[in-house]
């Protein structure tokens, strides 16, 4: 087949931009076969690009030549049509197209690049293997779909750019090639040619960066920061990702959280979803006491305290722990579960929890005893008062009750929240296998659908039962509560002590995290230690940045949102690879360009390395 040249030919339309008011212009289009309907004489090629698709007419009336080339065009052929835009005829329009009320006439039609039959088609929905969406991933990001979630994502960058440079912010690029920062996941390191033996990492955030920025006066400071961490991946989590990182000097939380609320408005209006600040405000206690989780889904019904309803006596009778909680959720629209349904539920619950010293009361079968039949009543007045649950307690609703066994397992002496945490995790975990169906996740496109709000007061040190050690729950680089400092329970009584951190949280997801942060020197060199770090590791690792503290730091402050995770919501899309151009696997594996990829012997001789196991 001949192609055609280009030549002077300049394109006066996007595909999706012709209407009624054009009719009768004379128009150039250029783009893609989106679809090719042969009717004899009459050609129709669906021409696309990334604003939309234009039925293009090529009827051998008009011009043989096109025609001609139009039976030789197939999908994906890149084409150029010259011709004159005509209203479509009575009941021939397709409302479902924007540009459904017109057609293009072709005079000319311009074959400028073939294409081999893809893989799949570009023009349908996503197909089933994802291994080949992201192997042919140009081809993939052809579909509307895509096209459309990159656009969300352009404009949400955008307009939290606008915003913070409107409110002062400056911002700064920092290195990607760097010294460790610790964001608890493992490095991506960088062998260096120069310097035998020595690596620089990818930074896993730009945290110290920015706050030495603060110590430098920028006073505001924000970067569309890409982060390198290589950890387990899930669908939330890639090994690079992008933060909209900020970081402010002399603020209270209040401040930050009020910057926040102002950008993500304004990234949300972008998709015409109008947004109520401020958000909600929960301490880390109260989430974990009323869901279960750091991160509560406000969507659902919160966990309901059923303590006070199953009195001494009545635990006595049930073989119900007598110092643990009740504790009971509904999840609504659960669809009207038959009794065989419930009861399977039921025993599926036993079994999970068997291991752990849970249990499950069975609400409905307590209703039907003459004795227990009060308490049945009295747990579902309480559990319908949870103000989500607009109609209370129906027969549609699943109720679950789950209490501790009789004996108490070890880790509970360790962690009085276990119960609350697996309760909520239980919750989550049920609540994707109905409520999901029954549309209670589904998007309406209204700010309802999008549940925001921060979780405050998280615990500064977490107890790893297995190394036997405390680590920092945000970062080390976080202030403890004024309170606790004073109180000395610092030093005595870590497990009290309460962070000056913060997260913001959308619909269970965890956006973004962030802290006041420790500006004196001292507090920061008692933390490293506390965090059982040598003063030597200290100075080893962080000696700059604790040089750095003793010239006049400010009292600083500030917060990283996920950008990916936003835009991913936004997009209702179920994983970070809908949202970013050329995602890794679970595997970290970038299955276009198959990275990563063996190096040189030559490489390898430069860098002073050498592969283990190879000779
Ligand atoms: P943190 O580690 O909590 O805080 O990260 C902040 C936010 O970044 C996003 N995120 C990720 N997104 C995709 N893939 C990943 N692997 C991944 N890891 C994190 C999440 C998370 O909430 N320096 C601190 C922030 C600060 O204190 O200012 C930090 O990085 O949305």
């Amino acid at each position: 087949m001949t192609l055609d040249f280009l030549g002077n030919l300049q394109r006066t339309h996007r595909c999706g931009e012709l209407r009624v008011g054009q009719d009768g212009q004379d128009v150039v289009l250029m783009g893609w076969v989106n679809r090719r309907r042969d009717h004899g004489n009459l050609i129709f090629l669906d021409l696309r690009d990334r604003t939309g698709i234009t039925q293009v007419v090529l009827d051998i009336e008009v011009s043989n030549d096109a025609h001609e080339k139009a039976e030789a065009a197939r999908s994906e052929y890149v084409v150029a049509v010259k011709g004159r835009v005509r209203k479509r005829g009575e009941g021939l329009e397709n409302p479902n197209m924007p540009t459904g009320a017109i057609e293009v006439v072709a005079k000319e039609l311009l074959l400028l690049n073939e294409a081999k039959t893809p893989p799949f088609s570009p023009a349908e929905d996503a197909i089933a293997n994802e291994e080949v969406r992201l192997k042919y991933r140009y081809l993939d990001l052809r579909r509307e779909q895509m096209q459309k979630n990159f656009l969300t994502r352009h404009k949400v960058t955008r307009a939290i750019r606008e915003y913070l440079s409107e409110n002062g912010f400056l911002e700064i690029e920092t290195p990607f090639m760097t010294r460790s920062t610790p964001e608890g996941a493992r490095d991506y390191l960088v062998p260096s040619r120069v310097h035998p033996g020595n690596f620089y990492a990818l930074p896993q955030s730009p945290q110290i960066f920015k706050q030495i920025l603060m110590i430098s006066g920028f006073d505001r400071y924000f970067q569309v920061a890409r982060c390198f961490r290589d950890e387990d991946l899930r669908a939330d989590r890639q090994p690079e990702f992008t933060q909209i990182d900020l970081e402010m000097t002399f603020p209270q939380q209040a401040t930050v959280f009020r910057v926040v609320e102002g950008f993500l408005t304004a990234a949300f209006a972008t998709a015409g979803i109008e947004l109520t600040a401020p958000f909600i405000q929960m301490s880390y206690d109260e989430a974990i006491r009323r869901y279960g989780i750091d991160k509560p889904d406000m969507r659902l019904p919160a966990l309901t305290d059923l303590t006070e309803e199953l009195t001494p006596a009545l635990r006595e009778q049930l073989k119900i722990e007598q110092k643990l909680p009740v504790l009971g959720f509904v999840i609504p629209n659960a669809g009207g579960l038959s009794g065989t349904q419930r009861r399977a539920l039921v025993d599926e619950i036993r079994k999970a929890f068997g291991e752990c010293g849970l249990d499950s009361l069975d609400v409905a079968r307590l209703k039907t005893n003459e004795t227990f039949a009060p308490l049945a009543n009295a747990i579902e007045a309480k559990l319908a008062a949870e103000p989500t649950l607009e109609e209370g307690v129906t027969a549609d609703d699943l109720v679950v009750v789950i209490t501790p066994k009789l004996g108490t397992p070890e880790k509970w002496n360790y962690d009085p929240q276990w119960i609350y945490k697996r309760v909520g995790a239980l919750r989550l975990q049920l609540a994707q296998k109905f409520a999901d169906k029954h549309g209670r996740f589904t998007q309406t496109g209204t700010a309802d659908d999008y549940r925001f709000l921060w979780v405050t007061d998280f615990p500064m040190y977490e107890w790893d039962e297995e190394t036997k050690v405390w680590n920092a729950a945000h970062h080390p680089f976080t202030s403890p509560h004024e309170d606790d400092i004073k109180s000395g329970a610092l030093f005595n009584d870590k497990g009290a002590v309460r962070a000056l951190a913060y997260d913001i949280v959308l619909n269970g997801t965890e956006l973004g995290s962030g802290s006041i942060r420790i500006h004196r020197q001292d507090v920061q060199a008692e933390i490293f230690r506390s965090l059982g770090m040598s003063d030597e590791e200290a100075k080893e690792r962080f000696g700059f940045f604790l040089d750095a503290l003793e010239y006049g730091t400010p009292p600083h402050g500030g917060i990283a949102l996920g950008l990916d995770r936003i835009v991913m919501i936004l997009a209702g899309a179920q994983s970070l690879r809908e949202v970013i151009a050329f995602p890794k696997t679970a595997k970290a594996i970038d299955l276009m360009v198959d990275a990563p990829s063996h190096a040189t012997e030559q490489q390898l001789k430069e860098l002073h390395l050498k592969i283990a196991g190879r000779s």
